[in-house]
Order: structure tokens, then sequence, then C-alpha cells
């Protein structure tokens, strides 16, 4: 069976192509797979977080993954700062990646020019995220497409250690799903979705009330040559609706934009499809909500099975590079 593992941020709220472009994939792939889903809390502090706020947005994350359909019987489900070797093993691939590598990381680049204050941990960033990926044996990362570059520089450290220190690590193959991977924001359909752009209307929330989406939806930016196909290039907008119906219905978007002849039909479509997805996952938080304790038991009970295997994966690894064991 192979190993699943993949994460996400618990900084700001989980929008429409977090769920599409990853988190259906998660749920899928628990049923067949062994599966290993982390919340990088790290990986949040690297750019300034308030600690009240990162606690409590930790925990409703932990919630709304379980109301996408995560379910800790099938899947380990767990905190990143929980499993202490995560941080242990990231300096290790810190030795191991560099300067240069790092540099040329585009989100690093993306982040470090809206952001005054630019920790180290944010150049570093993608060492922590080798780490959490290199613990667990993994063989599959399902992701959306802005990872990608996370994910090769991943397979390289993994190469690059085995190579100076014989085998330690299974070198992953990342899973981009067909439709759904890139899901933009929909008043520019330019740039994609994303919790940090502030950008109200262009941002659909898993937890949004229908009639907030459907008039997002509605006035979604497209263009003014009347014709439906799916084109990114000359097509954004409408290419992204036809990517939301797509993923939300399980087609592919071309498949999807022969059904449309006009944008307010396909713009009624997607709104449909969005809210029948959301609508089941905003009934099952509310009731999961109800319960912290359970929540905070089960996560703990997701670290302790972590471990596990993070633990023999870090001594292997620290055997292999010359560290005296303790
Ligand atoms: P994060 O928290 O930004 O996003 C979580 C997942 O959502 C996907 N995603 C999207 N997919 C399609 N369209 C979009 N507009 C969109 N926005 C986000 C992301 O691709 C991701 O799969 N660095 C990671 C977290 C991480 C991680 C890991 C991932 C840390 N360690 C190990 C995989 C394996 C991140 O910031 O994701």
């Amino acid at each position: 069976m192979a190993r699943v593992f993949s994460g996400i941020q618990p900084s700001g709220d989980l929008h429409l192509g977090n769920l599409l472009g990853a988190l259906v994939n998660w749920v899928n792939h628990q049923e067949e797979h062994e599966a290993v889903y982390c919340i990088v809390d790290l990986h949040a502090l690297t750019l300034p977080k308030d600690p009240e706020e990162l606690r409590s947005s930790t925990l409703e994350l932990a919630q709304l993954l379980m109301a996408v359909g995560l379910d800790p019987d099938k899947c380990t489900l767990f905190v990143q700062s929980h499993v202490p070797e995560h941080s242990q093993l990231a300096w290790l691939m810190e030795c191991t990646v560099s300067y240069g590598e790092l540099s040329r990381m585009t989100a690093f680049k993306d982040k470090s020019d809206r952001s005054e204050f630019i920790s180290a941990g944010l150049f570093t960033y993608p060492a922590l995220q080798a780490a959490d990926i290199l613990l667990y044996d993994t063989d599959l990362v399902p992701v959306g497409d802005d990872q990608r570059q996370h994910i090769e520089i991943t397979r390289d450290i993994a190469e690059r250690f085995n190579h100076r220190f014989g085998e330690t690590f299974v070198v992953p193959e990342h899973v981009i799903p067909p439709a759904g991977a890139r899901i933009m924001d929909l008043q520019h359909p330019e740039r994609k979705m994303s919790k940090s752009q502030h950008s109200v209307n262009g941002t659909i929330n898993v937890l949004e009330n229908p009639d907030s989406v459907r008039k997002k939806i509605k006035r979604a930016v497209t263009d003014s040559d009347g014709e439906i196909r799916f084109d990114f290039e000359s097509k954004a907008g409408v290419s992204n609706l036809l990517s939301i119906l797509g993923a939300a219905k399980g087609d592919s978007p071309e498949e999807v934009a022969k059904s449309f002849e006009r944008y307010g039909d396909l713009k009624s479509a997607a709104a449909d499809a969005v809210v029948d997805l959301l609508l089941p996952i905003q009934e099952r938080y509310a009731d999961l909500q109800a319960d912290p304790a359970e929540t905070r038991r089960l996560l703990q009970a997701g670290a302790e099975k972590a471990q596990e295997v993070a633990s023999r994966t870090l001594t292997r690894t620290q055997q292999n590079c010359g560290l005296l064991q303790a």
C-alpha cells in the first residue's frame, strides 16, 4: 500500500482552492492508501501570527478537515508541532539544501516581497516541508499546483542525502489533480485564490453562506467574446469557472465546457455545484465545533501514531549521517 502525506497551514480561512486543489483528494486517498495528514503550525510561524489566533485556527482547521471528510479511523491526522521529529529532521534538511536552491523558490520571493519582516524561517521553509514529507517514507504527495516546486526540492534533497549517506529516504512523487489544481481569484483570475491576498470578492471560503457564494460567482470576472471554452491563456475567468465546476462535479473542465453556451448558465451551474459541496461540510463543522475536547483527543492520538513512524526515520537518518547515538 502506498503511503500518502500532505500538509496545510492553519493561517487564514480555508477556501475553495484548498478544498478543490487538495482536500477532496486527501479524502479519496484515505480510502485507498495509508494516508498521513498534518496541520503545519510551525510553517504558519514563518509569517507573524497572533498567538491566540494561531491556537484557535489550528483547532478549527482540524475540525474543518474532519468536516470535509478526513476520518481519524482511516487516516492519521495530527499537528506538526506535536511531533518534534519534524523540527529535528528539518535541521538535517537545512544542512542538505543549498542557499542557491532556497533563493530560487518562487513562494519565498512572493511572500518576502509582501512582508515587512522576512524571517530566516520563511527562507528555510522548504527544508521543514521536506522533513514533513520524508519522515513518513512518503510515496505520494497530493497538493495543488502551487506546491510543485516544493515537492521538486524535496526530491532533490532526498536524492542528495541518499547519494551522500546511503539509502535513507523514499523519493516522493507529487499528485496534482486533473481539475482544480489551480483555482484562481474570481476577481483577478490571473492570480491564484489565496488566504493571504485579501481579495474578499475573489475568494470563496468553505464556511461562506450560500447567498454570498452565489453573489461572488455571479460577479466573477469573465470576458466579452461570449465563447465558452477552456483556455487559461486567453480566457482566464471563464476557464476558472469551468475548473471550479469540473472539480466540484469530478469532470474535466473541457468536458464541462461542452454543456454550456451562455456565461450566465455556466455561472449558475458553478454556484449550485459549490453550494451543494459546501453545505454538508458546514453542517458537519457545526456539529464538530460543539466538542473541542474530542477534537484535541483525536489530534493527540494522531500525533502518537505519526510519531511511531517519524522517530524510526529520524533515528535512521541521524545514524546514517554520523551523529553519535545518545
Ligand atoms: P497551503 O496551506 O497554502 O495550502 C494547502 C493545500 O491547498 C492547495 N491550494 C490550492 N489548490 C488549488 N488552487 C488554489 N488556489 C490553492 N491554494 C492552495 C495547496 O497546493 C496545498 O496543497 N507549503 C504547504 C503546506 C505544507 C505541505 C507540507 C504540503 C507543509 N508541509 C508537506 C505538502 C506536503 C502550504 O503552504 O499549503
